[in-house]
């Protein structure tokens, strides 16, 4: 007899931790087009851009080492980090060379004036 129960583990994700809500970024000044913001929220790094009207939001540290993505550069809905060159697409977070979503991305809206962030 054998015990098929052994191996049983948790499965979580490094994001796993709990349902997601609606949270309100304090911006010091609005995020006008074309500019990007990084921002803390519930401890996280989450880069801000406003680009052609649209709002998007990413984890802000690059899935490669690390790198500020707030400060790439922004073109054709991708950003590139300033660090090694790896780009992302700002909607998807798709890394463009391996077509992989390597940078979580979060829902955003814009509620009265005021840039609110599912997380
Ligand atoms: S840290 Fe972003 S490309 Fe290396």
């Amino acid at each position: 007899m054998h015990n098929d129960n052994l191996h049983a583990t948790q499965d979580k994700g490094p994001h796993d931790e709990g349902p997601r809500e609606w949270i309100s970024v304090d911006l010091p000044d609005p995020l006008i087009d074309g500019q990007a913001k990084e921002v803390m929220i519930r401890g996280r790094v989450i880069a801000l851009f406003r680009q052609e009207g649209n709002l998007f939001a990413m984890d802000g540290m690059c899935a490669h080492q690390g790198g500020p993505i707030a400060e790439g550069v922004v073109e054709h809905g991708c950003v590139t980090c300033p660090w090694h060159g790896w780009q992302y697409e700002l909607a998807t977070g798709i890394q463009t060379i391996n077509r992989q979503p390597l940078q979580e991305t979060f829902q955003v809206r814009e509620n009265d004036g005021l840039v609110e962030i599912l997380i």
